[in-house]
């Protein structure tokens, strides 16, 4: 484990009182490398797919709310980021016993903004989806700089917005029942692997929701 129990139970404490915490250098060298080299592949392979919303199956629809491209993540299939499972598994272990929520599995997908797209104010948790219970997002933009865009805008209740910058390597995690959140237009490519700990077991295959 990279990070002791004791910074966890202070980042828990955290995300319990603000609802969201970011931890930036999230990924060890070899996870971060393993994420950017296994991101590379899959784009190469061309298996993104258009990510859908809610129950609605209108392309026209969905364009007006996200613009984003996914490949969602099966454990043990992709042996290259066999230690990115790993890294999840001990967060979800944290949650467990520090936050006492018996999770019990995750769902992860690589994420893709192509240049000009963006994610509409969204709530992660929704209904006939309410098994969510913490998003967790770990960017992979190299040399992001003020201008690029797709900043994640968070809306902490009875505060202003939060603009949070895609860089390289941070984290973020927030409650996916409360935290509203939006992801403003990309000016370059933005890219992310974007998951969820869920209360109950993902079923296979995903319905990509
Ligand atoms: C999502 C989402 C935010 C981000 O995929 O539901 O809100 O910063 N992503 O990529
Ligand atoms: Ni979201």
């Amino acid at each position: 484990m990279q990070r002791d129990l004791g910074y966890w139970d202070k980042q828990m404490d955290l995300l319990a009182q603000q609802d969201y915490i970011i931890i930036d250098n999230f990924f060890n060298p070899e996870d971060l490398n393993n994420a950017h080299h296994f991101f590379e592949t899959k784009q190469q392979e061309g298996v993104f797919q258009k990510a859908a919303i809610g129950a609605s199956g209108n392309e026209k629809i969905i364009n007006e709310v996200r613009g984003d491209y996914t490949y969602w993540l099966e454990k043990g299939k992709h042996t290259q980021i066999n230690s990115i499972f790993e890294t999840l598994d001990e967060v979800k272990s944290v949650f467990n016993r520090l936050m006492y929520l018996s999770l019990a599995d995750y769902e992860f997908h690589l994420a893709h903004y192509p240049k000009g797209s963006f994610y509409k104010k969204h709530l992660d948790q929704f209904e006939g989806r309410n098994n969510r219970m913490v998003s967790v997002i770990i960017y992979l933009n190299k040399d992001w700089k003020n201008g690029d865009g797709g900043e994640l805008r968070i809306y902490p209740e009875g505060q202003d917005p939060i603009d949070i910058a895609p860089i390289e390597n941070r984290c973020i995690m927030f409650r996916s029942d409360t935290l509203y959140h939006e992801v403003l237009t990309s000016h370059t490519s933005r890219k992310s692997i974007t998951g969820w700990m869920l209360y109950q077991p993902a079923v296979l295959p995903y319905l990509v929701l």
